[in-house]
């Protein structure tokens, strides 16, 4: 079955709902027909300021919110990047081979680097791509579900692989970004036009899949909508109630015309009612579940290292003929 790849990073306590709808919920259905790898990609958090051991129980909670969510670490290969150290040394193999320019034109690079300033912008943020790439890279990968804010990373991604490949002999398999068209971008509840983020500023606007359910209710009750009072799907004139409508749809799987028709009569009032009701069904097994799973770090420890060996096998074999192929000498 083709080889499938996907990451988040554990940068807050909790994931959000782009997070959950975007992401978990393709990788959920996916595991069933691809060989799955789930990382928590605890390297690339250091991009961001983190005091230790925050960071280390981020990267627990990160991991226990994916099996909530119903990834099988039986099933797939679910571990913490961190502990497969050939995710680092191909990242530096892949910085060779990477241009300057490129990686400056990532825009997610360029619009944090431009929120930070120069010297408050590290080299490691520069290179963050390329460490997502030699993430998908290591594992022979054929498909990357991702949102729509990672496709550029994957094209990137594509790009070294097949540099790799045309100067040093046919190593990577190269892999395809997989965004599903309707959920691939979950905007903030009180800033319907920005992509919600686990970094955004607005807790108001952001859904967090682990937080009590009485806030998550008042927030989609305050969430913004418009002036026309109409249960609407139109991205341009109505981004708020747009993207509620995305949201039940993604949840309730059905589609937004039979949506318009049910609550063509109703008030927002009635409608984002609904939408409560249906994300905290949703949430809360998940919410339930993650919170008993972190109730036995043990355990979880456990099943991260079982998988961690998984996945240090086969990226071994791929950092191995890398090494051979670009020239270094093997310590005999
Ligand atoms: P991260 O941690 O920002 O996000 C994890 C996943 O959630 C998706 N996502 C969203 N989808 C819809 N609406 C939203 N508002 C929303 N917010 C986030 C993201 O598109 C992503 O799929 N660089 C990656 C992590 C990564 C990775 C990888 C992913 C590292 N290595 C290898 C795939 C393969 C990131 O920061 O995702």
């Amino acid at each position: 079955s083709p080889r499938l790849y996907s990451g988040m990073q554990p940068s807050a306590d909790s994931l959000q709902i782009g997070n959950y709808i975007g992401a978990l919920l393709q990788w959920r259905d996916l595991q069933s027909t691809h060989d799955a790898f789930f990382s928590v990609v605890d390297l690339h958090a250091l991009t961001q300021p983190n005091e230790a051991a925050e960071l280390r129980d981020k990267t627990r909670r990160t991991a226990a919110q994916y099996i909530a969510a119903g990834i099988e670490p039986e099933k797939s290969t679910l571990y913490v990047q961190s502990h497969v150290r050939a995710h680092a040394e191909l990242a530096w193999i892949l910085n060779t081979i990477t241009g300057f320019g490129e990686a400056g034109r990532m825009t997610q690079f360029k619009d944090k680097s431009a929120r930070y300033g120069s010297d408050a912008t590290s080299v490691g943020l520069f290179a963050y791509p390329v460490l997502m790439a030699a993430d998908i890279l290591l594992y022979q990968t054929n498909v990357v579900p991702v949102g729509d804010d990672q496709r550029q990373h994957i094209e990137l991604t594509r790009d070294l692989a097949e540099r790799f490949n045309s100067r040093y002999g046919t190593t990577f398999t190269i892999p395809e970004a997989m965004v599903q068209k309707e959920t691939a971008r979950i905007y903030d509840l009180q800033n319907p036009t920005s992509k919600m983020s686990k970094s955004s500023e607005s807790q108001a606007g952001v859904l967090w899949l682990l937080d009590d359910p009485a806030v998550n209710r008042k927030k989609i009750m305050r969430a913004v909508t418009d002036d026309e009072g109409s249960v609407r799907f139109d991205r341009e004139t109505k981004p708020g109630v747009s993207n509620l409508l995305t949201i039940h749809s993604a949840l309730s799987g059905r589609s937004i015309a039979e949506l318009e028709d049910e609550f063509a009569g109703s008030g927002y009032g009635d409608f984002k009612k609904a939408i409560a009701e249906l994300v905290l069904s949703e949430f809360e097994p998940v919410r339930a579940r993650a919170l008993e799973l972190l109730d036995d770090p043990a355990e979880l420890d456990r099943i991260l290292s079982l998988n961690a060996e998984k996945a240090d096998t086969v990226a071994d074999a791929t950092l191995s003929d890398v090494y051979d192929r670009v020239g270094l000498l093997r310590r005999r």
